[in-house]
């Protein structure tokens, strides 16, 4: 299969944010409660940060047949703060490709270790990428507690 991988744009903004919302209530909803995915899901809802986000951060999108299938994006340059699959599209290498990417800005802006916050449903995919769990943590959203994982990666 041909995963194309380019830089988001804001004509990418809906795309995006359906893609989230319909992830996390179909796939990060077999790790995580009602409560949590409806708080979780509801961040697509405020499309300004998710504009700000691809306007300012490195933001990247895969593509299936010019189709949206995935997008990643990272703050201050070493933290992989999204990584997003569509729901149709799991299994397929997509997060794999989109973290190669990742990983390779990373290692041009000169960072030697990349960083993220793991959900339960994402750690058996880092696992097999080699990332080093640190801690697991306790999250707040919206007053909604999630159980996450801190992890790294030396580059
Ligand atoms: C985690 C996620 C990004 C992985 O995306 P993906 O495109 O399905 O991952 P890949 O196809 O590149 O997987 C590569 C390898 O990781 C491992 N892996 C990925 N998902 C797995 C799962 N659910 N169970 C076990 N192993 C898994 C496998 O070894 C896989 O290789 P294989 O399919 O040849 O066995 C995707 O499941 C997702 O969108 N999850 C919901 C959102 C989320 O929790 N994101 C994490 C940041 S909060």
């Amino acid at each position: 299969m041909d995963i194309k991988i380019r830089q988001a744009t804001a004509e990418d903004l809906t795309a995006i944010t359906t893609l989230f919302k319909d992830t996390v209530t179909t796939i990060n909803s077999k790790d995580y409660n009602e409560k949590q995915i409806t708080a979780w899901a509801s961040v697509a809802n405020d499309t300004a940060i998710w504009m700000e986000r691809i306007e300012n951060l490195y933001f990247i999108v895969a593509e299936l047949d010019s189709k949206i299938v995935g997008f990643a994006y990272l703050k201050k340059g070493y933290y992989l703060d999204g990584l997003f699959v569509h729901k149709d599209h799991q299994r397929e290498g997509i997060a794999s490709a989109l973290l190669r990417t990742i990983e390779s800005q990373v290692m041009i802006e000169d960072f030697p270790e990349i960083r993220t916050d793991i959900s339960i449903t994402a750690l058996p995919f880092f696992e097999n990428k080699y990332y080093e769990i640190i801690k697991k943590q306790k999250k707040n959203l919206n007053g909604v507690v999630f159980v996450n994982y801190i992890a790294t990666k030396t580059l």
